[in-house]
Formats: C-alpha cells, structure tokens, sequence
C-alpha cells in the first residue's frame, strides 16, 4: 500500500510543505526544497523524515530521485542515517537566527540588561513546571470532547466554579460562577468593560498609576481623572462627578499601602449614591507578609464593585489568565462585547487552571513565593539599612516591589545612573498622571511630586539577587544631611 506524504507526516509527526520547483530537475531542486526546510528550522534538528516510497509518491518523483536526495543531504551533513532509526535531520543543523527588527529601530538586543529590578513580573525562574504540568496533564485527559468544541463565551464552568471558591476562601469576594468572566487579564478586563462601551468615563483614577492601563483608557475614548492619594490610599472623599473609579485598595500600586477601612466603605457608599461603580483591581492581593491580608472591597458590596484578578503575579503573565466578578446586570452585557468566538484564554489552559486551584497546587505555589518574596524584601531592607540608611523605604508589607524614597530632585539622575550600571528599573514619577496638580496635591496633604525608585524584588532570579543588590545600593543618592 503506498503511504501518503499526510500519511507519512501524521505517523512520524511531521508536516511539512515542499515546493520542488525550479531549475536543474526534480533531484536538485528535492535537494534545495529540504536543505531551505531544514535550514530555515521548518524541519526541526532530530525530526524523522518521510520513507522514500512515501515522499516519492506524494510528489510524483520516483523512488531513486528521493534516495539520492537524501544522500545528497547525508553527506553535506543536514541529515543523518542510522540503520533502524530512517533519516533525520542532523542535530547540528541549526536553523539561521535572524535578529528581530523593529522598522524604524534599533534591533531588539537578545540580552536584557544587567540587573532587572523593574516591577511587574514574578521570578520567572519559579514557575511551578511540575505542577503545572501535572495539572495541564489531567486536565487534558478529563476533559469531555465537547470541550473542543465552540466554548461558552463567559469561559469554562470548571474554572468559573473552582474561581468562586478560591476567591470566597481567600479574598472574602462574595460571588458565584455565573458572575464571573474569564478573560486574558487586568488589560483586557479594561478593553471589554470600557473599548466595548460597558462602562463610560470620566474615570477616576488613583494620581500614580500604571501608565499603560490609562493610555488602554485613553485610546478606548476614556477620560481618567486623577484622584489624590495619601499614606491611607485614594481619596474617595475627592470623588466627584464621575461615573466610575479604579482602586488598588489590596496594596496601591505603585505607592503600596492598603486603603483605609473607613475609605473602603466610603467608596461603596459614593457607587450606591451616585449610581456608579468601583473597579477594584486586585494585582497582587496574594502577597502579604506582615499584615493581616486584606480581603476585597467587592465583599463590601458585589452588585457596585466590578472585582478583577489574574494570574500574571501569582503565575505569569505569559499565561494570559484573568477573570472579572461582575455585578448581575453587567454579566451579559460583557459577554455581548466578548462575542461568541473569541473567548480570548485557551479552553485547555483554563481547564488546567481550574486542575491547579482545585489541587491545591496554587494554594502551595503562592505559600512558598509568598516565603521566597518576603524573604527577598527583608534582603532590601537589610541591604538598605547597612549601606544607605538615609533612604526610606515604603510599601513593603505587600506585594513584589518596594518605594525607595529619594532625596527632592534626585530621581533623574539617579534613574539615569541606574542605566549606566546596567540596572533596570522605574523612577516613581513615571506613574504619575500626567495631569496631576501636585502643588493642589500637596496643599491637601496628599502626594504631591514624589522623587523616588520602584524597585520590583521578584524579577531577577535567585542567584543574581545578591548582586543586583549591592549594585542598587552603589548608585543611591549620598546622605548630605551628615
Ligand atoms: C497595577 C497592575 N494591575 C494589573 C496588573 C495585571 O495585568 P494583566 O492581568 O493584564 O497582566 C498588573 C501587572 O501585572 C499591574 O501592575
């Protein structure tokens, strides 16, 4: 019986398109099909070519012709032939690399910079392979078919129900699976609710801020206001006539104090009164070290708060991994936005999402990074503390990063100096509103023109901790004050 080229493909695991054109006869142009594949690493090192009688068939060239194209390709070294293993492709046949070009740009250098202590991003080094992948495992092998089929747009019932009990359990949110929508994350939560008219500016929100999710706002059409903070958190007593306000009241990003009980209760009392509603954007609320954990706002009241958490802290943020707690009226709304084909997060990656919660796998993974972390915190304080005890640090009780507080009018240069070093990371003042009064600010005691450094304490890996360290503390602003 002869064997297809698809029939090859599908029982050696390869798929591969040949276009066996061009001059010097069906031999030499074989020959320049596969050495391009293999060269451009459309046949991967190790992969298992096809029979000759298969390929042969499946292209119309005789046997022989396949034959001496493999040899050919054997003896310049692309393949290898082994009695009882067929030919494959050479294990030093590297693909060409080419650098990655932005137009209009410098190529995006392949090493990142020395020492990266930018917010934002867990220690990719930690993530919980095993786990997941035993997770991911199960969930592959329970699922019905039907899960490969067209998904519910509100996302899988697992994941929602598994989510529902998780976020009551340790985030005091009060909800079921059908308030809840799966989604790709924070960002996306904000193009659905705001991009997809849900919800309508002004919005307020807190003075400093992560920039990228107002310029999301701002191309969605959406007027943010920024709302004073203090070491309390926003001040909702400012709230006026927006329709809505945005709050990190978990830990105030980048700032990092939790808000303030009476302001949490403000806060849904201004919704109620004024028919609005609070976006509660909870990061990081997993990470707390030395404070009782602080439980969702939405708890408060679930139909005036829209509650959203992702993965990107507690996993990662190449998961892509999110879910919103709505209020009844809005569920269906946002899912006429979602729309019945992209539901945006891989049905299988749910599925092992709902696998990893319901194991207790997440429970275990954010117990031992919530260890890891407040570990590498007391390492910055200490550190701080030897060799620059003139400088403040706040917003450590939680979270993955810290402020390092700065000497009025240091932070430009000692930004720029970090960048000489080789050390990555934010001076505070990047997030902040660009329409921020600060002198109104500071005139009500709230924070005014801060100078300081985000330094994220999860990014870099454990080994290169240390030394990411001392060379932070080498380019802080000396203690004039002595
Ligand atoms: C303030 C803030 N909100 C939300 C997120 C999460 O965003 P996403 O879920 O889109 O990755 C981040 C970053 O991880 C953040 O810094």
């Amino acid at each position: 019986m002869t064997e297809s080229w698809v029939d090859a493909a599908e029982r050696i695991g390869a798929d591969l398109h040949l276009e066996v054109a061009g001059p010097g006869g069906r031999r030499a142009a074989l020959i320049r099909a596969l050495r391009e594949a293999v060269r451009s690493g459309r046949l991967a090192p190790g992969t298992r070519l096809p029979p000759y009688r298969s390929l042969a068939a499946d292209l119309g060239v005789a046997r022989n012709t396949v034959a001496d194209a493999y040899a050919e390709l054997v003896a310049e070294g692309w393949l290898t032939a082994r009695q009882g293993s067929g030919t494959r492709v050479a294990d030093r046949a590297e693909p060409v690399r080419h650098a990655v070009r932005t137009p209009g740009r410098a190529p995006v250098r392949a090493r990142g910079p020395r020492h990266d202590l930018r917010q934002g991003t867990p220690d990719a080094s930690e993530f919980p392979r095993a786990a997941w992948q035993a997770s991911y495992r199960r969930a592959l092998q329970q699922a019905p078919n039907e899960v490969f089929g067209p998904g519910d747009p509100a996302g899988r019932i697992e994941l929602r129900e598994a989510l529902a009990e998780y976020l009551a359990r340790a985030r005091g949110v009060r909800t079921e699976p059908g308030r809840i929508v799966i989604c790709s994350g924070f960002a996306h939560a904000l193009r659905l609710l705001f991009g997809g008219g849900v919800l309508r500016g002004p919005l307020a929100v807190e003075a400093y801020g992560l920039g990228f999710h107002r310029e999301l706002l701002a191309a969605a059409g959406v007027r943010t206001v920024p709302l004073p903070l203090d070491e309390d958190g926003a001040r909702v007593d400012r709230l006026g006539r927006e329709r809505a306000v945005l709050l990190t009241p978990a830990h105030q990003f980048p700032t990092g104090g939790p808000l303030h009980a009476a302001r949490r209760a403000a806060v849904v009392d201004w919704a109620r009164a004024r028919g609005g509603v609070v976006l509660e954007d909870d990061y990081d609320g997993e990470f707390r070290y030395d404070r009782k954990p602080v439980g969702a706002v939405q708890g408060l009241d679930p139909e005036r708060v829209v509650y959203i958490g992702s993965v990107s802290k507690s996993l990662s943020p190449a998961l892509r991994l999110g879910w919103m707690v709505l209020p009844g009226p809005l569920v269906e709304e946002v899912l006429a936005v979602k729309g019945e084909r992209e539901a945006w997060a891989s049905v299988l990656d749910q599925l092992a999402l709902a696998d990893f919660l319901s194991s207790g796998s997440y429970d275990r993974h954010v117990r031992r990074m919530r260890q890891r972390y407040r570990g590498r915190r007391d390492r910055l304080v200490a550190a701080l503390a030897a060799q620059a005890p003139h400088i403040e640090v706040t917003g450590v009780a939680a979270g993955l990063h810290a402020v390092l507080r700065l000497p009025p009018g240091t932070e430009p240069s000692t930004v720029k100096g970090a960048v000489w070093q080789g050390i990555a990371l934010d001076g505070l003042s990047a997030f902040r509103h660009p329409e921020t009064d600060t002198q109104a600010m500071a005139a009500i005691g709230a924070m005014g023109a801060m100078d300081g450094l985000v330094v994220g304490y999860a990014t870099p890996p454990e080994h290169a901790y240390e030394a990411a360290l001392e060379a932070l503390c080498g380019v802080l602003p000396a203690d004039h004050s002595a």
